[in-house]
């Protein structure tokens, strides 16, 4: 009988595990290199098994069908893709077009942005983090209203908003362009405007363990404070580009991003290829702690969590009662039980530290 329990035990916190830890990908910037694009989704799926949960694409995915059917040939029709708009992605009406099409069927667009950003700009959670996508194109009133990025008074206002109503312990938000460009686009990325780029981190440091964006083509990872004191600052992580032609330094990147409840961190693992069409490797890893700065925000979460383990509890032995209620009847007192739910995302980290 002991042992059954203890059984019950492990299935429990093996569930618990797999329902509150998951993983992501993202790249950026890939544009009309066709074929680096694909060689990068292909050593996402060989190397670490597929996208996770889903795949982001930071934006200048321009055009976006192609890229869109090229993701498909890759990880198929039900695999998540979440374009985000760039600069690029707004010269052509077509890709602007497609894009507001595509995010009207989007599972993750739940929260929409701002009036006239309603399909680019959005919000949805996978517990225990919100996401949020920016988009820096828009001006007010139009989702493709400005070419160089900025954070506008309606896109900053909706995400001060958002960020208000969210009761999730870790928030991460995507955009195309840097708030403080490394290497390239110096003068040309969300500092157009340094009083609005200043707001807009503050903001960041205040709610974000990290800001995912592309633009430069680079890899780049920086934490950046601002007057703020006493906390973790916030990551800007630029995805680089998945593809070596026209990238400026031939490395082609992607991320795998683990959000692993149990530590409270977020593990980004990063997989570059300097050699054209050449494997990718772990060339980092980053271990970024939740913020936790809100007070009010962490009991929610532990409340909701220990109803949930509660509740979860209670449905395992009842299962389990039946279960072995009705093995015992067709079987006699001989019940064997091989926990499936195998940690695959633990075994996946350990693996990937390996190859570090
Ligand atoms: C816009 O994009 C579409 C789809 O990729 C393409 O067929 C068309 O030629 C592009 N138009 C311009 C002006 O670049
Ligand atoms: C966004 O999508 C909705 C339908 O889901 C549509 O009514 C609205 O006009 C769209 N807005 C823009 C700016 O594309
Ligand atoms: C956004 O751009 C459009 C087109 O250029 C323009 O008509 C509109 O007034 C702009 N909106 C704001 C708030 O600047
Ligand atoms: C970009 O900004 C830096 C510092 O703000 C300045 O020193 C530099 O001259 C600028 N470069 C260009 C090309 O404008
Ligand atoms: C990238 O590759 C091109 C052509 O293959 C070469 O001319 C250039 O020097 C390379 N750039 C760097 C930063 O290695």
């Amino acid at each position: 009988m002991k042992s059954k329990f203890v059984l019950i035990f492990l299935i429990l916190i093996c569930f618990f595990n797999l329902s509150l830890s998951f993983r992501f990908t993202v790249t950026a910037d890939p544009r009309d290199e066709q074929e680096d694009w694909i060689f990068a989704l292909q050593q996402i799926k060989e190397k670490i098994g597929g996208i996770g949960e889903f795949h982001v694409t930071a934006g200048d995915q321009d055009p976006e069908d192609e890229r869109y059917a090229d993701f498909v040939s890759v990880f198929g029709e039900s695999a998540i893709w979440c374009p985000v708009w760039g600069n690029h992605d707004i010269q052509n009406e077509t890709n602007i077009i497609w894009l507001r099409e595509f995010n009207k069927k989007s599972p993750l667009v739940v929260n929409k942005g701002p009036e006239g950003s309603e399909n680019s700009t959005f919000s949805w959670d996978v517990d225990p983090v919100h996401f949020v996508v920016l988009n820096e194109q828009y001006n007010g009133s139009l989702d493709h209203g400005i070419y160089r990025a900025d954070i506008v008074d309606e896109l900053y206002d909706w995400l001060v908003d958002d960020l208000e109503k969210n009761k999730n312990p870790s928030v991460i938000v995507f955009g195309h362009a840097p708030a403080y460009p490394q290497h390239r686009h110096l003068n040309d990325s969300l500092n157009n405007d340094i009083p609005k780029r200043d707001r807009f981190w503050k903001l960041m440091n205040q709610h974000v363990e990290i800001y995912f964006c592309g633009h430069t083509h680079w890899y780049s990872a920086i934490q950046v404070g601002n007057e703020i004191v006493g906390q973790e600052y916030t990551y800007q992580i630029d995805a680089g580009a998945a593809r070596w032609s026209h990238n400026n330094n031939n490395i082609s990147t992607f991320l795998n991003v683990f959000v692993n409840e149990e530590k409270s961190e977020i593990q980004v693992h990063v997989w570059q290829s300097k050699q054209v069409m050449g494997e990718f490797e772990v060339v980092e890893r980053l271990d970024i702690p939740f913020l936790q700065i809100t007070s009010t925000k962490t009991p929610a979460g532990g409340d909701k969590y220990f109803i949930f383990a509660i509740v979860l509890f209670v449905i395992f032995i009842a299962i389990f009662l039946i279960v072995n209620f009705i093995f015992n009847k067709i079987k006699g007192n001989n019940l064997k039980v091989t926990p499936n739910n195998e940690y695959e995302i633990e075994n996946l980290i350990e693996q990937e530290d390996e190859l570090l």
